[in-house]
């Protein structure tokens, strides 16, 4: 008789046992009947039956305290809009492109712990991980990303937990981008609580790059045409850093043409 598995399919929420005792996960891909696997959007895990259970206990709790991350990230979202709203009436700027927001997956949230050497307990969850909310602004230009910044320093109710500036510092696989852990306020019936959000401001040409590296770190690249990725990588992201100067110049000229034409009333 075929072992009892039990498969967890994170992407569909079902539960697959194959009569074989072969999981079949969202990907299709299978496995041994030995091994239980959360598949999430990056990673795979290998549980055995007890760290299943403690997953489906921890997934079971999340769900209530996921509410105010979910919170926090509307809200941050919303101050972006505003941001970019009020620079857009006053100075007939806009200098974000687009918003993206995200809630990490419960399979991601239990990984993370424990690659953190911590137990999975929603207690460990609010104290270690600061991105279970993430919000990322993109960008038309680097100098919208540093006026973004600014403007949240000044947003005195927010409390800025970290900076990590890729921008001045890229990473030496040239990743760039400005990483801010922030705490905001969330109201409920009779209490306050501060709710930290990861947040990512970028620009267009940093997204594409890190969209791509992000893809090819995780889709093993079997077949990598003679190529050495890791150094086109780095050199790309040169090549843009380049660029975006030389575009950040054409951009403030027209900022420049644009204030003339409003102060002459046009
Ligand atoms: P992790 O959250 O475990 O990555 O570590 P950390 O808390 O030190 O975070 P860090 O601020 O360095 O990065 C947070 C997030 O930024 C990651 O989860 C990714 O989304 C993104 N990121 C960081 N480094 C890279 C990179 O080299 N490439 C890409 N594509 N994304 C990155
Ligand atoms: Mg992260």
């Amino acid at each position: 008789m075929a072992p009892e598995v039990k498969g967890v399919n994170v992407h569909d929420g079902g539960m697959r046992v194959t009569p074989t005792g072969m999981i079949r996960t969202a990907q299709w891909k299978i496995v041994p009947a030995a091994e239980t696997v959360v598949k999430g959007s990056t990673q795979e895990l290998l549980l055995d039956a007890d760290a299943l259970d403690r997953y489906e206990e921890f997934t079971g709790e999340m769900h209530a305290i996921l509410q105010k991350y979910e919170a926090a990230m509307r809200q941050m979202v919303v101050r972006f809009e505003i941001l970019d709203r009020d620079l857009s009436l006053r100075r007939n700027r806009n200098p974000i492109h687009h918003i993206e927001s995200r809630i990490k997956s419960p399979v991601s949230i239990y990984e993370k712990l424990l690659r953190y050497g911590k137990d999975p307990t929603i207690g460990n969850l609010e104290e270690y991980l600061m991105d279970v909310a993430g919000v990322r602004v993109i960008c038309s230009y680097k100098n919208d990303v540093k006026r973004l910044m600014g403007l949240l320093r000044r947003q005195d109710d927010l409390e800025i937990v970290r900076v990590k500036n890729y921008i001045e510092n890229p990473k030496p696989n040239g990743y760039r981008s400005l990483h801010v852990i922030v705490r905001i306020p969330v109201y409920f019936m009779d209490s306050k609580e501060m709710v930290p959000v990861e947040v990512q401001i970028r620009t267009i040409a940093m997204d594409y790059w890190a969209s791509l590296e992000h893809d090819l770190k995780y889709k093993a690249v079997a077949e990598t045409h003679g190529l050495d990725i890791a150094g086109e990588l780095q050199e790309c992201s040169r090549i843009i850093e380049n660029m975006e100067e030389r575009m950040q110049v054409l951009a403030n000229a027209l900022d420049s043409g644009q204030s003339k034409h409003s102060k002459l009333g046009k």
